[in-house]
């Protein structure tokens, strides 16, 4: 079982990035730079870093632990998603990694500072999206309601929500309200009101739950195209299993109760990912069922 995550060799490179931001490739020459700097600098601390995280509810004898000691890693332009039972505190981790929630005991820090509230470079699509979303705004107005205190100039903020509400497919339900879509397009809202603050990291509860399978496919690649285009760091809760594999750098398994790491599981598809072919792949069947194992075995 492996808990703690040695950084993987593929995303060491984008370790010292400050911003999210489209890749650059560099040749081998910059590569060797990087190497020496980063010896002169010393380890670089993970993106995120949970270490030994837990969470209690209350206080005296009605006080329920959660979650206990829960330690695994995230290094930047990964996509890294949590599966595990219904109930077993998935929720509850992501809320504390936003600091909406203090955590009991232990720590969780991005790049190496601890979260103490809401970091600026994180955004958030939370589970009950609906209740997210402003129901008396317009489409684009609740895709602009975080951008408000950025304080971009006009063409740029508009670009940017022209851009988020395109890759959701949204572009055509600019001027309606959320109480006139479907669940999966009040999804899709959401996704492009995190997707236009550009954070660089991106935190995601079951984020296509509501929507149909074309769709949740669509969104799947879009995950994985802002990924690679903006190096973009993406932790991901859901319950789909076939999901965490086709979207994941490494899946981490949780257990119940109290939510504890099972196990990290690394996924070595090659990318780029495709829904058709890399599903085919043995390596494909092989990681679900390696997964599956885990969250189906009584605790
Ligand atoms: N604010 C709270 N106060 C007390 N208990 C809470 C609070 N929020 C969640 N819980 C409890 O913590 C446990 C874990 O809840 P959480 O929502 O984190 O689970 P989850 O893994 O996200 O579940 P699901 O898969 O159904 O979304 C549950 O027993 C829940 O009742
Ligand atoms: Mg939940």
């Amino acid at each position: 079982m492996s808990t703690a995550h040695a950084r993987p060799t593929k995303t060491t490179h984008r370790s010292r990035r400050a911003h999210a931001g489209p890749i650059d490739h560099r040749d081998e020459t910059d590569m060797t730079d990087i190497t020496m700097k980063d010896q002169q600098l010393g380890p670089v601390p993970p993106r995120l870093d949970v270490a030994g995280l837990s969470k209690t509810y209350g206080s005296g004898p009605g006080a329920k632990t959660v979650i206990e000691d829960l330690t695994f890693t995230v290094e930047t332009g990964e996509i890294v998603c949590i599966v595990g039972p219904s109930g077993v505190g998935k929720t509850t981790l992501l809320k504390c990694l936003a600091g909406l929630h203090p955590v009991s005991s232990g720590a969780a820090a991005i790049d190496g500072r601890p979260i103490d509230g809401p970091p600026a470079e994180m955004a958030l699509v939370f589970q009950d999206y609906n209740r997210s979303l402003m129901p008396w705004l317009t489409v684009r107005k609740n895709v602009r309601l975080p951008l408000r205190h950025l304080r971009l100039p006009a063409v740029e903020l508009n670009q940017r929500i022209d851009t988020a509400l395109e890759a959701v497919g949204l572009t055509q339900a600019a001027a309606q309200y959320p109480w006139q879509l479907s669940g999966g397009m009040q999804q899709r809202v959401a996704i492009a009101r995190a997707l236009a603050y550009r954070p660089e990291i991106l935190i995601m509860d079951e984020p296509f739950a509501s929507v149909d399978a074309q769709t949740r496919f669509e969104l799947e690649d879009l995950c994985l195209k802002i990924r690679d285009d903006f190096g973009m760091t993406i932790l991901v809760v859901t319950h789909d299993i076939d999901e965490a594999v086709y979207l994941s750098d490494r899946v981490v398994v949780l257990g119940a109760k109290p939510a504890r790491v099972l196990d990290v599981v690394d996924i070595n598809l090659p990318s780029p990912r495709d829904q058709i072919s890399s599903r085919a792949l043995n390596g494909f069947a092989e990681q679900r069922t390696k997964v599956l194992s885990m969250i189906r075995k009584p605790a």
